[in-house]
């Protein structure tokens, strides 16, 4: 299917990813045990590769919850041992292959590389559902490129699902019963029908007045509004087809530079709440559906 602007020259597919059946004794963990029926470049499979590894660590410390060490980051906001260890992973294995790249993590913050790649990860996204045993968070890796983002990763080790794009060859969608169905936003173009996910301000961020307002008016005029807890996951959601828009305030570049991409790459479009381009670390962001931009935009301009 074309795509709304020119594709860059691709890099070469590698090897698909894929072993040989699973044996006695040997257990599944994740699509990336699964073939890939979409090519994946080197770089998509490094990055999958390295939220795979980052996944088991985090999904043995989900199982034991509440044992972890936690301290306290600021109200609401925790970092957990799972956090930490997860990101030192990820920065292991992505380093491995692409030494030079620079890398911006939540955890261990910036470090500088060749000045032209960049990987920014979110380790996990949804710490606080996380932390409350619910089911929902995802591992967040992009690479950028020349200060463009130009690959990314979101991975639920719970449901086992993985999204990932690549600037120009669209976005997919690998989960246990599905191998790499291409992601399309939703053509719904009426906002009454549409399923919104937002952020919702907790305690120590925001301006909950204000926020509350655009919800107020978000929720008088579409078919529902989710808060799930995981901007990752949100943004990943509206490539799928399964939110019509999202938006919330605040967000940080980890949480959505994969998310920016897989978006675009499934046909939808990215600007802050008054359909301004967004930058990365900008104070509102709007994912949606072409259809539902300009609606989405009225409604939450207005409030
Ligand atoms: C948070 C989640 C959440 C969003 C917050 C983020 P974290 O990331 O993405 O959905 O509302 O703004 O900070 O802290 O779980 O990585
Ligand atoms: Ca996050
Ligand atoms: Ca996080």
């Amino acid at each position: 299917m074309a795509l709304p602007y020119d594709r860059p020259p691709r890099e070469k597919p590698v090897a698909r990813i894929g072993r040989a059946p699973l044996g006695e004794g040997r257990e599944r963990s994740g699509p990336a045990e699964r073939k890939s029926l979409a090519p994946r470049s080197a770089t998509i499979t490094v990055m999958i590769r390295a939220a795979f590894a980052a996944a088991k660590s985090l999904k043995r410390d989900f199982g034991e919850v509440e044992h972890l060490q936690i301290s306290e980051k600021g109200p609401g906001d925790f970092v957990s041992h799972a956090d930490v260890k997860a990101e030192r992973t990820l920065r292991a294995e992505l380093a491995r292959t692409r030494p030079d790249y620079g890398f911006l993590g939540e955890e261990g913050g910036e470090t500088k590389g060749d000045g032209r790649n960049r990987w920014i990860v979110d380790p996990l996204d949804g710490t606080t559902n996380f932390l409350h045993g619910v089911p929902h968070f995802a591992i967040s890796i992009a690479l950028e490129r020349e200060k463009e983002i130009i690959a990314g990763v979101i991975y639920q080790p719970i449901s086992d699902e993985l999204f990932w794009a690549e600037k120009g060859n669209g976005a997919f969608i690998d989960t246990p019963n599905a191998r790499s169905r291409r992601l399309r936003v939703s053509g719904r173009k009426d906002p009454a029908r549409g399923l919104i996910g937002t952020g919702i301000p907790h305690i120590g961020k925001g301006d909950h007045p204000a926020y509350f307002a655009k919800l107020a008016a978000v929720t008088e005029r579409t078919a529902g509004v989710r808060r799930w807890g995981a901007a990752a996951l949100d943004l990943a959601f509206v490539a799928a087809g399964r939110y019509d828009a999202f938006f919330e305030f605040g967000l940080a570049p980890w949480d959505v530079a994969a998310g920016i991409l897989m978006v675009k790459e499934a046909g939808g479009v990215v600007s802050d709440i008054a359909g301004q381009p967004y930058e990365l670390g900008g104070r509102s962001l709007l994912a949606s559906n072409f259809n539902l931009r300009d609606s989405m935009v009225e409604i939450l301009s207005k409030a």
